[in-house]
């Protein structure tokens, strides 16, 4: 007995293995990292580290072929010398620091490093925004690598179906409207057979278990390129607006919408929305708010995909200032007073604190939205190898929830979830 105590868990499996008379190969009874290719069946990807500890060998410098055959012998290590592995000549010869807490144990195998670690992402995590256009090819944006104008009817379809095979299935929808459609006061936006409901439809249709949130704000739609209705002087009209806005709400609603989110930035629209939602019926259709979003230069490369840039100024008057902190506690608190259901902070990573304020303080879910221009410094950073990108990809994901984000939305969506799922980068 006392032979294979050291082998308890080979010697657990071996006595099930005996007690149900069906003999075990001496190979699958010992709990050790294995040589060889290890199987992918769990759809969770096995990490670099992981693969290196698959090939150490036993401290006594055996194999693990070796080890499992003792094992299975009943024979057991004696206990390890003590011998201080070597350090380069030079190395200085010091007395340890006394020193209680070394916080490096925890992080000395992968092992420990996966138990203790702290946040984790999901493809359920991410939402996918998909910018979409009348026809029927798929248009590369050139400020976004990887990034299309898709036709409605055909490349979106394909692009919902590649991103629900790895997991993710929630999409935001942005058109890229006909100049000949837009005008100051943006009525296209709720056109109930125009692109975005029409869109809206066809993937319910089609892929019934998805949820498609949708953008609420008048830029794609103003032929003044802003996210409100511009009086003569150059003011963005606030109440005017919210009362397009919650026409628009509802007519994405009404196509089968299951969040609407106003980016828009303009005051009372979540309650006006909430309202104008219940009124039709609409009580289970949410909103996510774009509680904290920023006038960012990060947007500049979306502007160009959706050829959405102001005729004319900036958007300062409506976003909000970078250099602004307490102030996202003023609208956090607006639109929770207003019934949202999700609060979104935009841009992403130069955002963080502002997550993390959001985070501490509400109940509701927290969304990031990880914009086009933090998007493209990566993927131009990967492209000139000056970075890893799909590290870099995946590390600034796992930062956004760190912060405290809920979701991501994030171009990176599929690629990110591919790399989840085990899959080979699609790039
Ligand atoms: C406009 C809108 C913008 C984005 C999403 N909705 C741009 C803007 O405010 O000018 C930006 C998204 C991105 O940059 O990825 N309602």
């Amino acid at each position: 007995m006392a032979s294979t105590v050291s082998f308890s868990p080979a010697k657990v499996q071996m006595l099930q293995a005996t007690n149900s008379h069906v003999r075990a190969a001496p190979s699958s009874c010992f709990a050790v990292p294995r040589t060889g290719p290890r199987p992918r069946s769990t759809g969770v990807r096995v990490s670099s580290e992981q693969e290196a500890a698959a090939t150490v060998r036993a401290p006594s410098g055996r194999s693990i072929e070796e080890c499992e055959a003792d094992a299975v012998a009943g024979r057991f290590p004696a206990p390890p010398q003590f011998v201080r592995p070597k350090a380069p000549d030079g190395t200085p010869e010091i007395r340890p620091l006394d020193m209680a807490k070394r916080p490096r144990r925890n992080r000395r195998s992968p092992s420990l490093r996966a138990a203790f670690q702290e946040t984790s992402i999901s493809p359920a995590n991410l939402v996918l925004p998909l910018f979409i256009h009348e026809g029927e090819e798929d248009a590369p944006i050139g400020a976004m690598p990887g990034c299309f104008r898709l036709g409605w009817q055909h490349g979106l379809l394909d692009e919902v179906y590649k991103a629900r095979d790895v997991g993710v299935n929630s999409f935001v929808l942005f058109p890229k409207v006909p100049d000949a459609l837009k005008s100051p006061t943006g009525d296209e936006a709720y056109n109930d057979n125009g692109l975005v409901p029409r869109t809206i439809r066809l993937l319910k249709d089609k892929f019934p278990d998805i949820v498609v949130y949708t953008d609420v704000a008048l830029d794609p739609y103003s032929s003044d390129g802003h996210d409100g209705i511009v009086r003569e002087d150059g003011v963005i009209m606030n109440d005017e607006t919210v009362y397009q806005l919650c026409k628009q709400a509802v007519s994405q609603a009404r196509a089968g919408a299951d969040v609407v989110s106003p980016s828009d930035m303009m005051d009372g629209r979540i309650g006006a929305i909430r309202s104008a939602l219940d009124a039709e019926g609409f009580n289970d259709v949410s909103i996510m708010s774009y509680t904290a979003k920023y006038a960012s230069s990060f947007y500049g490369p979306f502007r160009e995909a959706l050829d959405s840039n102001p005729r004319f100024g900036d958007k300062k008057t409506y976003q909000m200032n970078p250099a602004n902190y307490r102030e996202a506690l003023l609208e956090t608190a607006a639109d929770e007073a207003e019934g949202a259901d999700i609060l979104l902070v935009k841009p992403g990573l130069p955002y963080l604190d502002i997550i993390r304020l959001l985070r501490d303080n509400s109940a509701l879910p927290i969304a990031a939205y990880q914009v086009s221009g933090e998007y493209s410094m990566i993927k131009a950073g990967g492209a000139q190898n000056m970075i890893d990108e799909e590290k870099v990809m995946m590390e600034s994901l796992m930062c956004l929830r760190r912060a405290g984000a809920d979701i991501i939305l994030t171009y990176f969506a599929r690629q990110a979830a591919g790399v989840l799922c085990g899959m080979r980068s699609s790039k």
